[in-house]
């Protein structure tokens, strides 16, 4: 949450930090700012409540002049998202000026401390307290600029990624992380910092990658140097990205959500590539082949998630308990940490995550690895936090996505997992052949099949306006749809604030049947497979209630038309990929009633992409 920018070099640094903020806008976008530098003169701060376009408005007509600066898109934890609480913040004699994405724990004690020596904060925040915190051992201590940083950063507590510049040292940046991200890229002269690597792309695709409790050190003449909040040297590796910079763009679509939406046939085909050959019966997973042994082994896998990832995670549990015969259990990692689980040797615990920044299944990862299990991340950010902590994983290959609505990561982490429980069913034995290659068939067919799904989005979207004035909504599906009847249901919530509640089907009549009546649309997954009869059953029951029932089926499905208001039909398929098919009209149905209640699909309200903060 929140993102940072920064830049060092020959060129106006304001046009590049702005576009570099708009790409990080799905951070935050409470409020935004920016600090500029040039040297011999003093620090310029903008800073705004509300988008980098009101940023932007504001700034019109002022001084944007400098080659050194830094930005800030806000996700406001502590204080209102207001002008005094955006960031850049400034040290009380104006010549320090830091930007910060993470939560410093110990501000308040700190804060006290800076109070009682005569420090003057302007804002509620936390970030407040490190640039005076710096200022204070500066002026204190008479050490440098860098010396005063890494003293400050030993007394905090808490996750930090910042970037901060000064006037007395016109010439340098100074950026430092503990779990929150900053990637630097390197230019001809030049250096970008940012949260991840979107701002950065079409610039460099030579990046670093700051570890925890690194401190940057970009001077103009110099370059790059890295220490440790330890004082000790640290040689910067340099890595290449994969990324493309088109991927960022909404080619031609309204929002990214729909362009999302619409990538997903080909986001799969990324993540079979290599991976997967029906025809030749085979399925590996390069990244975790050394591991896979030893997964196959393991006496139980616990997989951690939040959000969408979670709901992946439990359509995992059914694929890998069915198909490979080994105990899942599956955690949101927020209640994982915090509750003392038993972690044993030989436990393998798999972190799903769109991002692979995620602070809740960060930790718990940590926590596992304290513990001696071994991790695997299933990450969709190359080169994420996530994907360098844990021992091996697989990257899904959704490429980026920038709705803060998961779309694509979430159906290619759905495949991701399927091939990882056939390969260790297969490993195992625990699989026949004919079941192997039938489901490798299966898969395989998927892009095509979604192709021909998304023919029906104008149908959908025709369904979608009846309902786009409900104010709640029911969402129900048995085994590996039920998961996706959760998916559903958030997917609705998050972007159209509409109330959705997710159910195993069975459990409706065990509470939520009480809200069913004519006005409450009950989307239902009923497609062709073992659960068929007895969801039809409780269709009846909603019926029988006078809900209105939108019901998912298998292609020339008649038995469920006739008691639906509303079918979308997917095409017949083996039970094993319903839930990857089944997710598409959801997502269809949460887009099209967001858009026609004029919400910002790209970026709903109170939320953000990257959940950095616990
Ligand atoms: C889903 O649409 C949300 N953006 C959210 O639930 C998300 O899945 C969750 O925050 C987890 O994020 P991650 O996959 O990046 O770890």
């Amino acid at each position: 949450m929140c993102g940072i920018v920064g830049y060092i070099g020959d060129k106006r640094a304001y046009p590049i930090l702005i576009k570099g903020l708009s790409r990080l806008e799905y951070r935050g976008y409470d409020s935004a700012g920016v600090a500029l530098l040039e040297p011999g003169e003093d620090i310029k701060v903008y800073k705004r409540q509300g988008k980098v376009i009101d940023l932007t408005e504001f700034v019109n007509g002022s001084s944007t002049s400098g080659t050194i600066g830094i930005g800030h898109t806000r996700w406001a934890t502590h204080g209102l998202p207001n002008d005094v609480n955006a960031h850049p913040h400034s040290s009380g004699d104006g010549k320090i000026t830091l930007v910060h994405n993470g939560i410093i724990e110990n501000y308040a004690i700190l804060k006290k401390e800076l109070v009682n020596r005569g420090r003057v904060f302007k804002s509620e925040t936390d970030t407040e307290v490190l640039v005076h915190l710096i200022e204070d051992v500066k002026s204190k201590s008479g050490v440098s600029l860098v010396e005063a940083v890494r003293i400050a950063l030993n007394r905090v507590h808490g996750a930090y990624a910042i970037v901060v510049i000064s006037s007395d040292d016109p010439n340098k940046i100074i950026a430092a992380k503990k779990s929150s991200p900053l990637v630097i890229g390197m230019g001809e002269d030049e250096y970008y910092l940012a949260s991840d690597a979107t701002p950065i792309v079409e610039y460099t695709k030579n990046v670093v990658y700051l570890e925890d409790e690194q401190i940057a050190i970009i001077d103009r003449h110099n370059g790059l140097r890295i220490i440790s909040i330890g004082n000790q040297e640290v040689s910067p590796y340099v890595q290449e990205l994969e990324m493309q910079l088109e991927e960022l763009e909404k080619g031609g679509y309204e929002h990214f959500m729909l362009k999302e939406i619409y990538e997903q046939p080909h986001a799969i085909k990324d993540s079979f590539r290599g991976r997967l050959n029906a025809k030749e019966g085979w399925v590996s997973l390069g990244g975790i082949k050394d591991y896979e042994e030893q997964i196959a082994k393991s006496d139980r896998i616990i997989i951690i998630a939040c959000g969408t990832s979670w709901h992946a995670a439990l359509v995992a549990e059914y694929y890998f308990e069915d198909l490979a015969r080994i105990p899942v259990e599956v955690e949101y990692a927020s209640e994982f940490r915090y509750r003392n689980p038993i972690i044993r040797k030989n436990d393998v615990v798999i972190a799903i995550s769109q991002s692979g920044e995620t602070a809740d299944t960060l930790a718990a990862l940590k926590m596992a690895k304290e513990q001696g299990a071994t991790l695997i991340g299933i990450v969709n950010v190359v080169g994420s936090t996530i994907s360098r902590v844990t021992d091996a994983g697989s990257y899904t290959h959704a490429g980026p996505e920038i709705g803060v609505a998961s779309t694509k990561a979430f159906t290619t982490q759905l495949v991701l997992l399927a091939m990882m429980a056939l390969s260790l069913g297969k490993r195992r034995g625990t699989i026949t052949d004919e079941k192997f290659s039938l489901l490798l068939n299966e898969l395989e067919a998927l892009p095509m099949k979604i192709e021909k799904l998304l023919e029906s989005d104008s149908y959908i979207k025709g369904v979608s306006a009846i309902y786009k004035d409900a104010r709640n909504a029911l969402y129900l599906g048995r085994g590996t749809s039920f998961p996706i009847a959760l998916e559903g249901a958030l997917k609705l919530k998050e972007i159209s604030y509409i109330h959705a509640e997710g159910y195993p089907a069975a459990e409706m009549k065990h509470g939520p049947i009480a809200l069913i009546d004519e006005n409450m649309p009950v989307f239902v997954i009923a497609t062709q497979g073992e659960n068929y009869v007895k969801v039809v059953s409780n269709i009846q029951e909603v019926k029988a209630r006078k809900g209105k029932l939108i019901a998912i089926v298998t292609k020339g499905d008649t038995t469920v038309r006739e008691m639906a208001d509303h079918v979308i039909e997917i095409p017949m398929s083996h039970e094993f990929v319903v839930p990857i098919l089944a997710t598409i009209p959801f997502q269809l149905i949460s887009y099209h009633i967001a858009v026609m209640r004029n919400c910002n699909v790209d970026q709903p309200r109170n939320l953000a992409k990257s959940v950095t903060v616990e």
